[in-house]
C-alpha cells in the first residue's frame, strides 16, 4: 500500500477535482471557471434535474467484457464522452490546451478546440493526432469565418462545431465583481489572491504572454480583434460576434465546410428541427453550462423531446451538468449519442495538469464500465429508454 497519497490521487469524482482546483487557482480565475449567469439557477438545475431520472437495471444478463466505444459523426471513439470546447484554458494551467488535446487522445476521445482558446488551432493539431473538432462562431467579418474554415481544414480537424448561444454575453456577476478581464489584470484585491497562489502566479508570469491565439494569428483580424486588457471575455465576444446571425448563416457555414458539422446550444425541439433542416450532422443540447441565459431548463430534461424532434436525422449530443457515469448512461439511454464535459476537465487540469485529466477520464471510464454492468448492459447500443424511470 502506498505510504503517501497525493492530493490528486485522493480525487474520486468531479467534486473532488473542483475542490482541489479551488485551492490551486486565484479566486477570480476559479470563479470565471466555476461561475455562471445571473443567480446561477441554470447551473444548479443542470445538476439537480438528474435527481429525477432513475436507472432501472436488468439482471442476470451477460455483462462480461463491457464495450464503451461508439461513433460520433463518423468518428469511432473509445468512450461516449467528448471534451468540450472551452475558452482560455491556459488560465487554469499554464500549458492549457497543449495538455488537454493529448489527454483526450489518450482517453480515446474527441477534443473540441474553442475559437477562444489560448493555443492556436495549428499548434494543437501538431500536438495531438487524436480526433479534433474546431468550435466556431459567426463573426461580423465573414472573411474571418472563411479563414477559420480553411485553417481547420488545413490542420486536419474532422468536424466544426458552431456555438449559437454565446453571441451575446451572459451576465457573469462573479467576473464583474472581481473585475475579471482578458488577460487578467489584477485589481488590488485580486493581486493579493494571485500572490497567495505563488505556483499559479509563477507559471503565469513566466509563460508566453496570454492571448486568444486563434484570433491573434488570424490574418484578417483587425488590430481591434484581440481582447484589450480592460475587456471581460464576454465583452470581447460581444464586440466581435454578429448578433444578427440567423439560420441562413448557419446553412452557409455548413455548405462552406462541407463535412461533419455540429450546432451547439440548442435547447428546444423547434430549433433542433431547424438545425437538421439547415444540414447539421449533429446538434448539441447545451445551455452553455448555465453561463449564458439564466433560468433555463436543464439539458437532461429537454433531451427526450429533442431526440424525438430530430427523429434520427442527426445525432444528438448533450452537455451541461454531466458529472457522473450514471449521468452519461441516463443521457445515452434517452437517445444521446455522446455527452460532453467542460468544467470537469478544467477542474482536473487546474488540480493536476495532464495527470489530472488522465485521472478524471480513468475514473469516469471505470464508473461507466461498472455502472453499465450493474445496469445489465454490455454495449452502448444496449442503452435504451426503458432503462429510465422519470419521477413524476
Ligand atoms: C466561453 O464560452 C465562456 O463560457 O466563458
Amino acid at each position: 500500500m502506498a505510504l503517501f497519497t497525493s492530493a490528486l490521487d485522493k480525487c474520486l469524482n468531479v467534486d473532488d477535482f473542483r475542490s482541489l482546483a479551488k485551492k490551486r487557482l486565484p479566486r477570480m480565475v476559479f470563479d470565471y471557471l466555476d461561475g455562471g449567469a445571473g443567480d446561477e439557477k441554470t447551473i444548479a438545475r443542470n445538476r439537480d434535474a438528474f435527481d429525477d431520472f432513475m436507472l432501472l437495471p436488468r439482471t442476470l444478463r451477460d455483462v462480461d467484457d463491457i464495450d464503451l466505444s461508439t461513433t460520433v459523426m463518423g468518428q469511432k471513439i473509445d468512450i461516449p464522452l467528448i471534451l468540450a470546447p472551452t475558452g482560455l484554458t491556459r488560465l487554469f494551467h499554464h500549458q492549457g490546451e497543449r495538455l488537454v488535446a493529448p489527454a483526450a487522445a489518450r482517453a480515446g476521445t474527441i477534443y473540441g478546440l474553442s475559437t477562444l482558446s489560448s493555443t492556436s488551432l495549428e499548434e494543437v493539431a501538431a500536438l495531438s493526432s487524436g480526433p479534433k473538432w474546431f468550435q466556431v462562431y459567426v463573426w461580423r467579418d465573414r472573411g474571418i469565418v472563411r479563414e477559420f474554415i480553411q485553417r481547420s481544414r488545413d490542420a486536419g480537424y474532422q468536424a466544426l462545431c458552431l456555438t449559437v448561444d454565446a453571441n451575446i454575453p451572459g451576465n457573469r456577476e462573479r467576473d464583474i465583481r472581481h473585475g475579471m478581464t482578458v488577460p487578467p489584470s489584477p485589481t488590488f484585491k485580486s493581486a493579493l489572491e494571485m500572490l497567495s497562489h505563488p505556483r499559479w502566479l509563477y507559471h503565469y508570469l513566466t509563460s508566453p504572454p496570454f492571448e486568444m491565439a486563434n484570433v491573434a494569428t488570424s490574418p484578417s483580424s483587425s488590430p481591434g480583434a484581440t481582447a484589450k486588457g480592460d475587456q471581460t471575455l464576454m465583452d470581447y465576444v460581444s464586440s466581435q460576434f454578429d448578433k444578427s446571425v440567423t439560420w441562413e448563416d448557419a446553412a452557409w457555414m455548413i455548405k462552406e465546410w462541407g463535412g461533419p458539422f455540429a450546432i451547439k446550444g440548442i435547447m428546444c425541439a423547434e430549433d433542433a428541427r431547424r438545425a437538421v433542416d439547415v444540414g447539421a450532422s449533429a446538434i448539441v443540447v447545451s445551455n452553455h453550462g448555465g453561463r449564458q441565459l439564466d433560468h433555463l431548463p436543464s439539458t437532461i430534461e429537454m433531451l427526450s423531446e429533442i431526440v424525438e424532434a430530430v427523429a434520427g436525422r442527426a445525432e444528438v449530443i448533450i452537455d451541461s451538468g454531466i458529472r457522473r457515469g450514471t449521468d452519461i448512461l441516463t443521457a445515452l439511454a434517452l437517445g444521446a449519442t455522446a455527452c460532453m464535459i467542460g468544467r470537469p476537465y478544467l477542474y482536473a487540469l487546474a488540480a493536476g495538469g495532464e495527470r489530472g485529466i488522465d485521472r478524471l477520464m480513468t475514473l469516469l471510464r471505470a464508473e461507466l464500465e461498472r455502472d453499465m454492468a450493474l445496469l445489465g448492459c454490455k454495449r452502448i447500443s444496449d442503452l435504451t429508454p426503458d432503462l429510465i424511470r422519470v419521477r413524476s
